[in-house]
């Protein structure tokens, strides 16, 4: 059985963890969408790592970075570097699809660009130039990680690239190149035997067609976007959607049950809300009941996973949203007034004010929760009883 996880809020789930914890029933973990945007926090043993371009996976797996992934040669680099300390072997489990877009310290500048453009409206993006290397990509004058086993033909393309900015086209390709030869004999489509667990980035949210567009990401974070964006066919897998205890999102955009002042602080404090790719705070709120049920039935989702449960214990009430002020077709977010009904706080985890708690949520979702996950460690995880 295969397995497809993908968060069902704003990103931010605690993804990293349960691809870490199902990583211990596949053989392969492939990623297929976005790039070094992401940021997987994975404890292996004592050790923090965050992932953004690397598969989540353990000292067994194959790790592939299918074709739908953006990459960063430098990030890509740095990662295989660090975490070659805990597993000295990991190059020869990786392999990276000769399909994968490039991005360019071109991107990353026009990345900037564009939102200081936007002014008051930017998104917020992560920075990484994800936007405009797939805009370029669509342009059809995107690198491929192919158009670097050839120096001449990658120049010419660079070149033009570099014409829609100051850059210097030479010491870009150059730089490029450099960069390319430490991974050079790791590119390769893969025949893959065994199960995969595909990798899911971002939120639902955040996808560009499903979520609240244009507060969105510019990659599908959609589990339908596995196999086109792995090039991999699977017969038989199950989608495990994540979702945190409460709600967060880091840049701009709609985010009707977010809590302000001391209250959002205090929240951030507990849960440790600071983005993992760039440090910035998290906005915080309630769990939306309505974006959750929005968001499981778009990708279809067979397993739950609660996360960050503990975070919330010990408050004295626990907000949840049941239901929006009207219907929301595009489904933007825009303007949406929450109803927020309080419920009992929880000492702990065994408490039956969190088994209530729980009950709502699946109540709302018409969908049972499988897992609840009260901590950052892999064991730190109990299946829900009943
Ligand atoms: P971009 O993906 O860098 O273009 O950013 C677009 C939007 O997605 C911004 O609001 C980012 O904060 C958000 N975003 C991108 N990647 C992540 C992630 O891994 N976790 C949470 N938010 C993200
Ligand atoms: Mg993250």
């Amino acid at each position: 059985m295969n397995s497809i996880v993908i968060g069902l809020q704003w990103g931010d789930e605690g993804k990293g963890k349960i691809v870490q914890k199902l990583s211990r029933s596949h053989d392969w973990i492939v990623r297929f969408s976005s790039g070094p945007n992401a940021g997987h926090t994975v404890y292996h043993g004592d050790t923090k790592m965050v992932h953004h371009l690397l598969p989540s996976g353990t000292e067994k797996n194959f790790l592939f970075i299918g074709r739908g992934t953006l990459v960063d040669l430098e990030t890509l680099n740095s990662e295989i570097n660090e975490i070659s300390k805990i597993y000295p072997d990991i190059k020869e489990r990786l392999f990276i699809s000769p399909y994968c877009r490039v991005i360019t310290p071109i991107e990353k500048w026009q990345d900037g660009a564009i939102e200081r453009m936007k002014g008051k409206k930017s998104v917020g993006t992560t920075g990484r130039g994800i936007g405009p290397t797939v805009s370029n990509d669509a342009n059809r004058i995107g690198i491929r990680l192919f158009d670097l086993f050839d120096e001449e033909h990658l120049k010419e393309k660079v070149a033009l690239l570099a014409k829609m900015s100051d850059f210097d086209g030479k010491s870009v390709s150059d730089a490029l190149l450099e960069q390319f030869k430490k991974i050079k004999d790791r590119i390769s489509e893969v025949n893959v035997k065994g199960s995969v667990l595909f990798e899911g980035t971002q939120g639902i949210m955040l996808d560009p067609m499903y979520g609240t567009y244009p507060y969105v990401t510019s990659t599908p974070t959609i589990p339908s976007f596995a196999f086109y964006g792995s090039g991999l066919k699977s017969e038989n897998h199950e989608v495990w959607g994540v979702f945190k205890a409460y709600a967060t999102r880091v840049g701009a955009g709609p985010f009707p049950t977010e809590v302000f002042g001391e209250a959002g602080d205090a929240l951030r404090k507990r849960g440790s809300e600071f983005g993992a790719t760039t440090g910035r705070p998290r906005r915080c709120g309630w769990i939306d009941l309505p974006q959750l049920e929005y968001a499981s039935d778009v990708s279809d989702v067979d397993h739950l996973v609660m996360t960050k449960a503990d975070v919330l214990n010990g408050l004295e009430k626990v907000g949840v949203c049941t239901a929006y002020d009207k219907e929301i077709t595009p489904y933007d977010l825009e303007n949406v007034k929450p109803t927020i009904e309080y419920v009992k706080g929880w000492k702990d985890l065994e408490s039956s004010e969190f088994s209530d708690f729980v009950s709502i949520v699946e109540r709302h979702l018409g969908r049972r929760v499988d897992y609840i996950s009260y901590g950052p460690s892999e064991g730190e995880i109990f299946q829900r009883k009943g």
